[in-house]
């Protein structure tokens, strides 16, 4: 969870409205009264009375209240009263208020800007403002039953009327629809004010995470040409383990048992793998296997990783803000990292030039080092690392970054997910060295294809490829592993006993 922008707020905030005593709970440190527009807002409906004076108690929703929704000027005025908002409070910790106190807080900010602005807008009108605002601030609407479901891996929202699910490695098409684009926006909007960002036309891309720790991209118009486009990444609390990914049949009992050895011993280990094929979660389940008195340092791009041992620091990466300030680079972090004393460094996924000073890690005493990357093969993983570095400006020969990539890998575990939606570990694969200018890699254990069920369910089996004695032996001895790693290998030797035995 990131901390809170703004904590101590209260002393810098502007003074409240005329009588108005009570605290404002998250206020911006930064937030002057000058900031604010005060460009008059077109009227909606006839002036009150008495504009700048506290409202009375709302009066329940008036029955015409679509009538009042439709019109622009309500639009344009919601928009700004968001605007400010955002601005004023840190709406992270709205929703975590409990809804009243929230809703409170909101109906503040609601009636200083109808005030700054000298808006004329009836009272009934100012609580349909207010209901929509909440609707917006602390409700995801449409996508509240589909954030509940456990089963969902990934939901994809292509505009206000095709949303879709990932479940059980499948994408299907969902019944569910927004009321129209405006409607989607506003969850949109939603959404990233909890990381204190605005979407709109200016600034139409952003990343953000819900309060449940699930990541969120949204890109919207113009650059998403059908309206705002949502991608959720749905956090699994319970994430899977070993066990769970043998019983699934992405690995076999002897592969897990490898894979168990291989975080325990203090591998340099790189998980690759397509997008939503597992990496994190096999990435994850590998530090299970950590032994509990080492001091681990994760970085990562949205806190996903949950690691069970007593001395973790955790860290995250931090985007640019509105104004494109304030940005810590993964390789900032990583770099940072070497010199908190760390026993393993864990980066979530590697993407850039901090694939060099991971490996630089794994090369200087940091043993056990571990990292996701995107690519479809081991000999792929490691041509994205060369590139990685390569377009990082390094000013490095192939041959010595390949030299480096082959002394500091150990092992590169392949997850992939098949095209019946399944997945599965494809390799355990070794780096050995160099030969000339090629890094030799050498494949422990491998899932293998051998057929298709009618109804598309994809046949295959884990097998090992013989190699009795890994390059890691010696290291699986020091650590009174060996005898666990032989008998594991043996086992796997044998025909597999599953499906598909041709
Ligand atoms: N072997 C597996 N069997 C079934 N579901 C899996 C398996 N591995 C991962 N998942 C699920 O797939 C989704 C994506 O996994 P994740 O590890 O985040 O992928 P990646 O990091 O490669 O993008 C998650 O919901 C996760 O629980
Ligand atoms: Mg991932």
């Amino acid at each position: 969870m990131r901390p809170p922008l703004a904590s101590n707020a209260d002393e810098r905030a502007p003074a409240p409205l005329k009588g108005k005593k009570r605290h404002m709970f998250g206020r911006r440190q930064d937030y002057e009264e000058d900031r604010r527009d005060t460009r008059p807002v077109p009227a909606i409906g006839p002036a009150p009375t008495q504009a700048d004076s506290v409202p009375p108690p709302p009066p329940p929703r008036p029955t015409a209240s679509s009538d009042v929704r439709k019109a622009d000027a309500y639009y344009d005025l919601k928009r700004e009263v968001f605007s400010a908002l955002v601005d004023i409070i840190d709406v992270s910790q709205l929703s975590r208020m409990p809804a009243d106190q929230a809703r409170a807080e909101i109906r503040d900010v609601l009636a200083e800007v109808v005030a700054a602005k000298k808006v004329a807008i009836s009272t009934a009108e100012q609580h349909v403002l207010l209901e929509d605002v909440c609707d917006d601030v602390l409700g995801y609407g449409p996508l509240e039953p589909l954030l509940a479901r456990d089963d969902i891996a990934d939901i994809m929202v292509n505009g206000s009327n095709k949303i879709y699910i990932e479940v059980g490695g499948k994408i299907q098409e969902t019944d569910i629809r927004f009321r129209d684009n405006a409607h989607l926006l506003s969850v949109c909007q939603r959404i990233v004010s909890q990381v204190g960002r605005r979407v709109d036309e200016s600034s139409p891309v952003c990343d953000a995470r819900l309060p449940d720790g699930s990541r969120v991209n949204v890109i919207a118009p113009p650059l998403a040409i059908d309206g705002a486009t949502l991608t959720i990444r749905k956090f699994k609390k319970d994430k899977l383990t070993l066990d769970q990914l043998t019983r699934f049949g992405a690995i076999s009992p002897e592969g897990a048992e490898i894979l168990k050895i291989i975080g325990r011993v203090r591998c340099n280990v790189v998980i690759s793998g397509g997008t939503g094929s597992g990496k994190t979660t096999l990435l994850n389940c590998l530090t299970n296997y950590i032994d509990a008195d080492e001091r681990i340092i994760t970085c990562e791009d949205a806190a996903e990783l949950q690691l069970q041992q007593p001395h973790v620091v955790r860290l995250e990466t931090r985007p640019a803000n509105l104004e494109g300030e304030g940005q810590v680079t993964m390789r900032e972090l990583v770099r940072n990292c070497l010199r908190m004393r760390p026993e393993r460094i864990i980066v979530g996924e590697v993407r850039g030039p901090e694939a060099f000073d991971l490996l630089q890690a794994m090369n200087t005493g940091h043993d056990g080092s571990m990292g996701t990357l995107h690519a479809n093969s081991p000999r792929e993983a490691i041509s994205r690392m060369e590139s990685m570095i390569t377009m990082g400006g390094f000013s490095l020969p192939s041959k010595t970054i390949r030299e480096m990539i082959a002394s500091s890998v150990d092992v590169i575990v392949q997850a992939r997910r098949l095209r019946d939606g399944s997945r599965r570990i494809t390799h355990i694969t070794e780096l050995l060295g160099m030969e000339g200018d090629v890094p030799i890699t050498q494949d422990l254990f491998v899932y293998e294809v051998v057929g298709e069920e009618p109804d598309g369910t994809i046949i295959g089996h884990h097998r090992s490829t013989g190699i009795g004695r890994p390059r890691f032996w010696e290291r699986a001895r020091y650590y009174g592993e060996e005898k666990r790693l032989a008998a594991a290998l043996d086992a796997a030797e044998r025909p597999p006993r599953a499906f598909g035995s041709a």
